[in-house]
């Protein structure tokens, strides 16, 4: 770190999946984290369906949100085939919506990608077979190339990368086993690991595990809401 940077306040949480029934809302959590930090990552599932009148609800509970806000997208997302309305609801919030790029916050880098699935280790799926699975490849690999891309263009000291996918195996651990490879892919924390990376926030994984580290070293968070986190809140507080 640069002599004169400044540690940034990194509140950090995923997976609010957002629904149109009104049961939850982040006024109040948002407001909180305002005073707390000085930015807010959303690692993903911000809504329940991908539906706009949830990504409008959201976008009222980011009203009392006064610092800036850096999101990706989780699968959920996508799931009303909506994703570009719900994109432009939450961009005109005032989001920092990252799919391959990155963002400055305070002299930090946020790099962002949603992520995909396929595994882990020697256990990855790999491209053999039928067209469907080496689609499914194919697309664990152009996430790991677009978050490599947009890494490259990273022009600050300090950086954190945001995901939806899990990088790791430690950070889903508590997940049945069974289902894994649906969590993530070492594709992502490989191409982390040949960059200065501080951090590495995730979500997706609501039973897995606060911590862990990429094989080389670099700190990985499960910040999935439903994740407990060591200040007992629903959101991580990282320093960087
Ligand atoms: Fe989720
Ligand atoms: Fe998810």
């Amino acid at each position: 770190m640069a002599e004169d940077a400044q540690p940034l306040k990194v509140a950090a949480i995923g997976d609010l999946h957002v629904k149109t029934d009104g049961t939850a809302s982040y006024k109040a959590i948002f407001g909180e984290i305002s005073r707390e930090a000085d930015v807010l990552v959303i690692a993903g599932d911000l809504t329940d369906l991908g539906k706009p009148a949830e990504a409008e609800l959201l976008a009222e509970d980011l009203r009392a949100c006064t610092i800036p806000v850096v999101a990706v997208l989780g699968n959920h997302d996508y799931e009303c085939g909506c994703v570009e309305e719900v994109s432009r609801i939450l961009q005109q919030a005032g989001v920092r919506l990252l799919d391959g790029q990155w963002t400055e916050v305070g002299g930090v880098g946020f790099v962002g990608v949603k992520g995909f699935a396929g595994g882990f280790g020697r256990a990855m799926l790999g491209s053999f077979g039928e067209p469907a699975i080496k689609a499914m490849v194919a697309e664990s690999v152009s996430e790991a190339m677009r978050l490599e891309n947009a890494m490259r263009q990273v022009k600050t000291e300090r950086a954190m990368v945001v995901l939806h996918y899990a990088p790791i195996v430690e950070t889903i651990a508590g997940e049945p086993l069974e289902i894994f490879p649906f969590l993530g892919s070492s594709r992502l924390a490989e191409t982390i690991d040949r960059f200065p990376v501080k951090a590495v926030v995730h979500g997706h994984a609501h039973r897995g595990a606060y911590e862990g580290k990429t094989p080389g070293g670099i700190p990985v968070y499960n910040v999935a809401q439903q994740i407990p986190k060591p200040n007992g809140c629903p959101y991580a507080l990282l320093t960087l």
